[in-house]
């Protein structure tokens, strides 16, 4: 084991605070408002407690998943994440950072309106998340996804303006990473990609573009959930931006019970916010996610080691779901549900 497998997520948060200047640091680790919502994807899955059985008899365990056709190492992608934010970690930027998923076994979602191209190390677990400004740009994005052979396609839906970051505003940081723009800009240059908030037609558009599985990102209530599998997405992911939109959002984790209900086996649930661990990714496997996503862990571990790095966390995070899954008794992620976890603590959620 490297010095990197073996530590943990905050352990390598303090390592890579220590390496990169405060403004790059608060950056990635900074949320919107008084940083609620930031906090409460921690904490909700702070409150959760997993159920171990005993005695199964599981010798062969495998945390192995296809998610949505993409075959992955463990139902575990990188959340996308802007570029910019990548070179500002680390001078290989997404490449190392696509490579050391790739290098892992796991899925890998590129921000695709700021990076300089799609052609990044990986197969059939990468997918391409954009935001539609304008449709011909997107169109593009979409076509060179596809040609490339991305296993999706993923709207984010949650950034009809950006937030307040206090963090970056202190550090003179407007509202993005500084930093280069993109060479697929073509009318939405990194400071107007939000110039114009998304709408359900957006969805149905995209829809009718790509036969790749598609992802809404973004889906925080029951409703939207059900609209999202109305208008024929594949995947929903619940997500808040990693506390980076709405302040006082309500944790993921807490809001994957009622998404997984309205949803109702029509689409895929992938999760992501505050995952740091394999008990964290087994908690929300077990609370009905097919999938999770990991955002700002993964910049940690660029920073730490760049592509060795990133690959070191995401294979031990795969291992120890591995170790994980036999602790709780079971043979594979399929077989973790809803009585592997104890929400003694969890306050009640809203499912109406
Ligand atoms: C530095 C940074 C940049 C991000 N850029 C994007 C982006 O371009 N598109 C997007 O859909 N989400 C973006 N996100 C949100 C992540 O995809 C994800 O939802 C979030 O980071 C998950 O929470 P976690 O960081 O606690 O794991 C970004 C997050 C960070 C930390």
């Amino acid at each position: 084991m490297t010095d990197i497998e073996l530590m943990s997520a905050d352990e390598l948060e303090e390592l890579a605070r220590l390496r990169l200047t405060p403004a790059v640091y608060d950056y990635v680790a900074g949320g919107a408002g008084d940083e609620r919502t930031l906090a409460a994807n921690r904490e909700g899955f702070e409150r959760l407690r997993l159920r171990p059985r005993i005695l199964t008899g599981v010798s062969r365990v495998s945390a192995e998943a296809t998610v949505l056709g993409m075959p992955l190492a463990a139902p575990v992608f990188v959340a996308p994440m802007g570029g910019p934010a990548h070179d500002l970690v680390h001078p290989d930027g997404v490449r190392a950072a696509a490579g050391g998923a790739a290098d892992a076994g796991v899925g890998y979602m590129v921000s695709a309106s700021s990076v300089d191209t799609l052609d990044l190390p990986g197969g059939a677990g990468r997918v391409c998340q954009v935001y539609v400004v304008d449709r011909e740009a997107t169109a593009r994005l979409i076509a060179e996804a596809e040609g490339l052979g991305y296993g999706a396609v993923c709207l984010t839906a949650d950034v009809p303006v950006p937030a307040l970051r206090r963090r970056n505003v202190r550090h003179g940081v407007a509202r993005a990473a500084p930093g280069r723009g993109s060479v697929h800009e073509g009318g939405f240059a990194n400071h107007a990609s939000y110039a114009r908030p998304a709408t359900w037609d957006d969805v149905a558009w995209l829809r009718s573009l790509t036969g790749l599985p598609m992802l809404l990102k973004g889906v925080m209530t029951a409703q939207d959930a059900r609209l999202a599998a109305d208008a024929g997405v594949d995947g929903v992911v619940v997500s808040n931006h990693g506390g980076r939109q709405l302040d006082r959002a309500l944790g993921t984790i807490e809001v994957l019970p009622e998404v997984v209900e309205a949803v109702a086996g029509r689409a895929a649930v992938l999760l992501d916010g505050g995952v740091r661990s394999s008990t964290d990714v087994a908690l929300a496997l077990a609370l009905g996610a097919d999938a999770v996503g990991i955002g700002k862990a993964v910049m940690w571990a660029l920073a730490a080691g760049g592509r060795a790095g990133v690959a070191g966390f995401l294979r031990s995070l795969v291992t120890d779901l591995v170790r994980t899954l036999t602790l709780l008794g079971v043979g594979s992620v399929a077989e973790l549900g809803r009585n592997h976890v104890d929400g003694r603590h969890a306050p009640p959620t809203q499912t109406s």
